[in-house]
């Protein structure tokens, strides 16, 4: 199992199996239904949260042969609550049609799709501009999908937007880019735009899980929650790490195995790292510095996970109630950890601490000493609730 078929394979087919983004499909679900849909969309958002694949679904669902079936307007108070299904269950795209087999067969003749970062030149939206003006060969509807669009030169920009200003009743647009702030102004006033929004950690755990399960692999929850740390947000990557990992290691993955295919330091020592500052063990500290360095582990990474640590507890001393923004980054037994130790803390600790795991990140690319960035951090931490007679921190080295 390569981790590339694993991504292409559980693209999601429906709308109702998109994760997340339910402000956009609300919103153009209805449209399409009700035959309001918009010429030109542009989707913005990291990468590997959906784009693509909703755009891939507005093609198919406009295109659905069942589509007219749902007379204009006549369910519209039923459909924002019910999202992409219809009268009776009946959903859209309906799956079932010649149109929508061919779209899901990736053999639909009238889906274009043009990746701007490889294409970006005025001939490629010349040609773009030739062809939109032939009638679709199939359904009633050509797609255009422009990814990345914020790549196109000025030239093939200003091109672009003559044929965004006069498009064929045929044609729909969607663009889509990681970054909107370069796509120029009156592209946007041209088109209706929606922000992607990422999903949160449970949502990509829950997705991991089901694509596990689909595969008949056992996943343990860590795992998946530490693959969906792993994937900062997209689900691509999600995706292709646990994929990356079943290639490994195809029947059971627990937590372990995740760590030690992506290479990352145990976050376990991190706790115990955290611990060995909570307790003022300084030769404790030092000592675990100099195995991970011995064991060849990264310790910009390290530091970073420190920090969370750090970070998560002052989040959890402030207050109780923003545990929930702490469990999108760490695992549950990190929590528990973590709240073990609160009371040896008092707030301010914990925001210098943060402040110097950050300022030691700094030096990891000058060091002369690889572990001395971490080394100075550890001491640091642990000297830095000792206070002078005046209430000011005192340096130990
Ligand atoms: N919102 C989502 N719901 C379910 N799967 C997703 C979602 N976003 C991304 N994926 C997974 O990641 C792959 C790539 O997604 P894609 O739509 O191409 O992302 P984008 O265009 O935003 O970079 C999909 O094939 C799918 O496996
Ligand atoms: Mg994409
Ligand atoms: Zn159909």
């Amino acid at each position: 199992m390569s981790e590339l078929v694993l991504y292409r394979k559980y693209r999601p087919k429906s709308f109702e199996e998109v994760v997340g983004q339910e402000h956009v499909i609300a919103a153009i679900t209805n449209a399409i239904r009700t035959g309001r849909a918009a010429h030109a969309y542009l989707f913005s958002g990291p990468r590997g949260i959906g784009k693509t694949t909703v755009a891939r679904l507005i093609a198919k669902a406009m295109n659905c042969a069942n589509l007219s079936k749902l007379s204009e307007g006549k369910f519209a108070d039923k459909l924002s609550t019910r999202r992409s299904l219809g009268e009776g269950g009946f959903p859209i795209p309906c799956d079932a049609c010649d149109l929508c087999k061919s779209f899901n067969e990736g053999r639909a003749f009238d889906l274009i799709e043009i990746d701007a970062a490889s294409n970006r030149g005025i001939d490629e939206i010349r040609e773009l501009r030739e062809g939109v003006r032939f009638v679709p060969s199939q359904g009633k509807y050509k797609t255009y999908i422009i990814d990345e669009v914020h790549q196109l030169t000025k030239e093939a920009f200003n091109a672009l937007l003559k044929t965004l200003e006069e498009p064929p009743s045929h044609a729909v647009f969607v663009l889509a880019t990681t970054e909107l702030e370069k796509v120029p102004a009156t592209i946007v006033s041209r088109t209706q735009h929606f922000d992607f929004r990422r999903p949160n950690v449970s949502q990509i755990v829950n997705r991991l899980t089901h694509i596990a399960k689909k595969e008949k692999v056992e996943l343990e929850p860590d795992a998946a929650h530490l693959i969906a740390l792993a994937a900062e947000g997209s689900l691509r990557d999600a995706e292709s790490i646990l994929g990356q990992v079943m290639a490994v290691e195809d029947k059971e993955i627990t937590r372990r195995e995740v760590e030690s295919i992506l290479g990352l330091p145990r976050r376990e020592s991190a706790k115990k790292m955290f611990e060995l500052v909570a307790k003022k063990d300084a030769s404790g500290a030092l000592t675990l510095v100099q195995e991970l360095h011995d064991a060849g582990h990264d310790l910009t990474y390290f530091s970073k996970l420190l920090m969370q640590y750090f970070r998560s507890a002052l989040f959890l001393k402030t207050d109780p109630e923003l545990k929930k923004f702490v469990m999108g980054e760490m695992l549950t037994d990190e929590i528990d950890c973590i709240t073990a130790h609160l009371s040896l803390f008092q707030a301010g600790d914990l925001s210098r601490a943060v402040n110097i795991i950050f300022d030691n990140l700094q030096s990891f690319k000058k060091t002369p000493i690889p572990q001395l960035p971490l080394e100075l951090t550890v001491v640091e931490l642990i000297a830095g609730s000792e206070k002078n007679a005046y209430g000011e921190k005192i340096k130990v080295i």
